[in-house]
């Protein structure tokens, strides 16, 4: 049975996995009204995968006997002034979520709850790859001066990006 403590913060790492849903879409949305469709495209899967980093957490609570309760999801922000400055953000947000993460674990980790820090290092080892992505494409928006026929190429390489299915947890 998962604890009280526990329960609440879970119940708020969901709702920051569907504002992180909701962030990325709303830059795709931003993406696509400026003809960007490849980072539109990017930034859909990414909202995808928050939604499956959210239903993981979901199934986890019911799986311990928890309670899960939707509640509001902050809006996110609707503009951007670059391709730069939405990456600079996505990177930002990643690390701040990182941080979301490793608080879980130290409260697992106090509640001696080894089953909750257990699925909590899949997430660990997720937000060490989110973050390099984040940082590698902000890099690379960075290289092309995010302009141009280099912004277009890099558009062009976003567009190929298709959303895969978390595997299922063991
Ligand atoms: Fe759910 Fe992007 O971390």
């Amino acid at each position: 049975m998962l604890g009280k403590k526990m329960e609440k913060a879970l119940n708020e790492q969901i709702n920051a996995e569907l504002y992180s849903s909701y962030l990325y879409l709303s830059m795709a949305s931003w993406s696509e009204s400026e003809g960007l469709d490849g980072f539109a495209n990017w930034f859909k899967i990414q909202a995808q995968e928050e939604l499956t980093h959210a239903m993981r957490f979901y199934a986890y609570v019911y799986e311990r006997g928890g309670r899960v309760r939707m509640a509001a999801i902050e809006a996110p922000k609707t503009e951007w002034k670059s391709a730069l400055a939405a990456f600079e953000d996505t990177l930002e947000h990643e690390q701040k979520v990182t941080g979301l993460i490793n608080k879980l674990v130290k409260l697992a980790r106090d509640a001696s709850d080894y089953a909750t820090e257990n699925v909590l290092q899949w997430f660990v080892a997720e937000q060490v790859e989110e973050e390099d992505t984040a940082d590698r494409l902000r890099q690379k928006v960075e290289l092309v001066g995010g302009k141009g026929h280099g912004l277009y190429m890099l558009d062009r390489e976003l567009a190929a990006r298709v959303f895969t299915p978390p595997p299922a947890e063991e």
